[in-house]
């Protein structure tokens, strides 16, 4: 009782030395930082442009305040090049006292990021990078995009099933084209397929002409082709260039390659292609209408892909976690983000508390005209697989 009344007594003098307002507001009331690192220049600004967008969408109908305080994201450009991403995200943390990380548009510029999050205990929120091993680069890491593996293993069953036998794989040389093209061939195999042939291209500038001649020359069934969203355009053109989209090989892939902010202008060249993939911006739910529509009307001209939605459910994740905390950061505002169930554009998603990684449907679609949509090229949902976890993480 004593000892309670002399801490009582000192609580007193200290709050007469220190206003205790000023105190407080230091500790409790001064802004939360996001700092967000994407690509807003290079080969891969794409992603940046889409994923700012859908953040800046966010902001504006949640509001940036959380808990009473005034939310602040920090956008950084790191052009897609790893050493910067390191050194932006080391900036962020130490100088701006950022309570979270987010971002990262390509895998490496993840994984070069991923320690400086484990030392430091800042969540790290990778809403675009896509090889599996990511999560496991780091126990701060949590992942709103999807996985290489969630997405190519149910286009392989779809394709064994539906006559095609004899496939050429054709993907980006780096991770998350490896994922892409082992659980391919290895469900495609399970099920009685053959791979013929496996194709690489470089990330940086990759020139298709070398490796759509082989296929023409080797006519198989059909080209099971994953290239990083921004690269699908190019692709197209110079299969159609080839004649190949009329030779009778059938183009199937992942979603990446028919993504939504190039489809509209690909042609009917892609008109066909079965694909699978987590989003697409004509998924036919309440919630997904709505989003893609205040994304249209904030950003003329634009049509949200599964980028923006890895940005927008980026944010969702960290507000949320936000709001259970009061505010604080560190393995707290980690732990809040873990086991998160929430209804996204893209349907029905959760934040697995073991690995991190986003478990979601994965769905099965053909590029179509939509003429309830203006005509445009969307990709139309006709098969899905419901909750998906990574398989790159199950043995
Ligand atoms: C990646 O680098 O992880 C990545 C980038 C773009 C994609 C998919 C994966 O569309």
């Amino acid at each position: 009782m004593n000892k309670k009344r002399r801490l009582v007594g000192q609580a007193i003098l200290a709050a007469l030395a220190f206003p205790s307002s000023a105190l407080v507001q230091a500790a409790d009331t001064g802004p939360i930082k996001i700092g967000l690192i994407l690509p807003m220049t290079g080969q891969s600004a794409s992603t940046g442009r889409q994923i700012d967008a859908a953040v800046k969408l966010w902001v504006a109908q949640n509001g940036n305040k959380v808990a009473g305080r005034t939310v602040e994201v920090i956008l950084k450009d790191d052009g897609a090049v790893p050493d910067a991403t390191k050194r932006i995200a080391q900036e962020l943390i130490v100088n701006d006292k950022v309570s979270v990380i987010a971002g990262f548009g390509i895998t490496p510029t993840a994984l070069a990021t991923a320690p400086l999050a484990t030392q430091s205990k800042t969540p790290m929120v990778v809403m675009a990078a896509a090889t599996s091993s990511i999560t496991q680069a780091s126990d701060f890491i949590v992942r709103t995009s999807f996985t290489l593996p969630q997405v190519a293993t149910p286009i392989a069953d779809w394709a064994a099933k539906n006559k095609i036998k004899r496939v050429i794989t054709l993907v980006a040389d780096y991770g998350p084209g490896f994922d892409a093209e082992k659980f391919f061939d290895s469900q495609f195999r399970l099920d009685g397929g053959q791979i013929l042939d496996k194709l690489r291209t470089p990330l940086k500038a990759p020139d298709f002409a070398p490796v759509l001649q082989k296929v023409v020359d080797a006519k198989p069934d059909a080209l099971f082709v994953f290239l990083p969203s921004g690269q699908g355009a190019a692709f197209m053109k110079q299969f159609a260039e080839r004649g190949l989209d009329k030779s009778g090989v059938k183009l199937i892939s992942t979603g990446d390659v028919t993504d939504d902010d190039q489809l509209a202008d690909m042609g009917d060249v892609a008109l066909g292609v079965v694909n699978s993939h987590h989003y697409s911006a004509a998924h036919p739910s309440a919630v997904n209408k709505k989003f893609v529509e205040a994304f249209q009307a904030a950003n003329k001209g634009m049509r949200p892909n599964f980028m923006a939605v890895g940005g927008y459910d980026g944010m969702r994740v960290i507000y949320k976690a936000l709001e259970t905390t009061k505010g604080e950061g560190g393995d707290k505002l980690l732990n809040a983000m873990k086991g998160q169930i929430f209804e996204s554009p893209r349907g029905a998603v959760l934040i697995d508390a073991q690995t991190r990684d986003i478990v979601q449907d994965v769905y099965i679609r053909k590029v179509e005209r939509v003429p309830a949509m203006g005509n445009g090229l969307y990709n139309v949902e006709f098969d899905v697989i419901k909750a998906v976890k990574d398989p790159g993480k199950q043995k």
